[in-house]
């Protein structure tokens, strides 16, 4: 079985660290990024990631992802509202895939409360700032060990 965990960021994550710091945290992607590596190496997994603020572009890594990598972690920014596109491309991939967010959407605006990635992930993290990073790749790691 592959150990790759694909990390997929989606639109404005690049800004982190300087965007809406107050929700979302001081950290830069990067930062998370960093998180993710490490959390992963500590159970061989190896963290390969991929930030774009183009739809098209995440399905395409989606796509890429097929009987390539074990997991998907995906924080699909403000798609996560809005894109049936990429449920649909994540309906296509047969591994694990945990959705993510930095902070609680279900706490937000009413338009945050739904997730079209939630019914086709195998789980979610939302709420738990940047220690979520580590908390997905720990998902990831003891689904793969069921
Ligand atoms: C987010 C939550 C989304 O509602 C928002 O559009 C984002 C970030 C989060 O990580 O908390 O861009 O996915």
């Amino acid at each position: 079985m592959s150990s790759v965990v694909l990390l997929l960021s989606g639109p404005n994550l690049n800004l982190l660290g300087t965007r809406e710091p107050d929700v979302y945290g001081p950290e830069t992607l990067d930062d998370h990024v960093a998180t993710a590596t490490a959390t992963a190496a500590d159970h061989g997994l190896e963290i390969e990631h991929f930030q774009s603020n183009h739809e098209g572009e995440l399905i395409e890594a989606i796509h890429g992802a097929r009987d390539r990598v074990a997991a998907i972690v995906i924080n699909p920014g403000a798609f996560t509202h809005s894109s049936w596109a990429i449920h649909d491309a994540l309906a296509a991939f047969s591994g694990v895939i945990v959705e993510l967010h930095l902070s609680n959407p279900n706490a937000r605006e009413a338009w945050r409360h739904t997730s079209v990635v939630a019914p086709v992930a195998t789980g979610s993290i939302v709420g738990f700032g940047a220690d979520g990073y580590r908390l997905a790749i720990e998902a990831v790691a003891a689904q793969l060990a069921s």
